[in-house]
């Protein structure tokens, strides 16, 4: 098919959930090439097909809801079972982005076949990646339906779940002080169970105990309960973390989300309960009214530096490994 044809071809396009211009530039992409497998199935690579003729030799997508599906001749393929004399590899689906580009690097497919993708994806700039589009480990989070309230952005939801990734080389249980409405602990318990780490979490808050003339005292417990309802290793603790922090007596923790200002008696007792190797993450650090200062003075004093992370001020600290012996 030659440019003019395609140009019709294109105006014809229903373009729900797709957008003829990144059509047009996939198509652009393919230009010359004679042995086409497409990454990911998707209604970009169902078009592609159209009107490429025989050039599409395999779609490639490890998803099991379509491994085998056939269309005009062409069939849906894991990774492993496709064809690899192939000219070049273009990605129809926006999240498959880099999962595919670092399996081909793997099997040295890529950089020895061209892996070619469109500026962006249906208004998705691919310039940079978005870790709960491309990680396969959060992708599905978008589907575990709307998250409880949080009063994290998505930026900063995005830093505790990757925090927490590094923590849970370690051992130990996670805690959150600072639940409010359970929107950031929904997404720990999420991530947990995506990525089969059941550790157990310990959700700190006042809840229905706190000052209900406060003006955010919208905390429900029970609420709360419910939507957590779906990881088991949660432990709601109701009530002044001060007093309550005492259920962790017996706990060593790998991660800590702290979403509240200093306190004097729980830092040094998270601190103390945390593994070598164990992150604190303390949400509210670049807030001036939950007392960098104090943060600051406490960690320097175990010898410690609190990260600051922009743009907001999360303030990011890691337990030190003890030097290893002998050296
Ligand atoms: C910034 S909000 C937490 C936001 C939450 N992480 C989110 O995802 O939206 C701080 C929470 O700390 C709780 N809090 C404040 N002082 C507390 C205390 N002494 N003990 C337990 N929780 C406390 C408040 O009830 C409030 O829900």
């Amino acid at each position: 098919m030659d440019q003019k044809q395609f140009s019709q071809y294109v105006a014809k396009v229903f373009n729900i959930g797709l957008s003829r211009d990144t059509l047009a530039r996939l198509f652009a992409l393919c230009g010359y090439h004679k042995k086409i497998a497409l990454i990911g199935w998707s209604d970009y690579a169902k078009h592609l097909i159209n009107v490429l003729d025989d050039r599409v030799v395999s779609v490639i997508d490890n998803d099991p809801q379509v491994r085998g599906i056939q269309f005009r001749g062409v069939t849906v393929q894991e990774l492993a079972d496709a064809p690899r004399d192939v000219d070049a590899y273009v990605v129809t689906r926006f999240e498959h982005l880099n999962e595919y580009m670092r399996a081909l690097a793997a099997i040295r497919q890529y950089p020895a076949v061209p892996y070619l993708y469109a500026e962006d994806y249906h208004g998705l700039s691919s310039a940079f990646l978005n870790p709960m589009l491309h990680d396969p480990a959060y992708r599905g989070l978008a589907a575990a339906g709307p998250p409880p309230p949080t009063m994290m952005n998505g930026d900063r939801l995005i830093l505790l779940l990757e925090m927490l990734r590094i923590a849970l080389h370690y051992e130990g249980a996670v805690a959150e002080v600072g639940v409010w409405q359970g929107g950031s602990v929904w997404h720990l318990c999420q991530a947990l169970q995506r990525l089969g780490a059941l550790r157990t979490v310990f959700a700190f808050d006042l809840f229905d105990d706190a000052d209900r003339l406060s003006g955010r005292a919208i905390m429900a417990e029970d609420e709360i309960r419910r939507r957590l309802g779906f990881y088991p290793a949660v432990e709601i603790v109701r009530g002044d973390v001060r007093k309550t922090m005492t259920r962790l007596d017996k706990e060593k923790l790998c991660f800590v989300h702290f979403d509240n200002q200093y306190q004097a008696t729980v830092i040094p007792y998270l601190w103390q309960r945390l593994v070598p190797g164990g992150v604190m993450l303390l949400d509210n650090y670049g807030h001036v009214r939950s007392l960098p200062a104090f943060f600051d003075h406490f960690f320097a004093a175990q010898g410690v530096h609190v990260a600051f992370i922009p743009p907001l001020g999360q303030g990011l600290v890691i337990k030190p490994q003890p030097p290893a012996r002998g050296r």
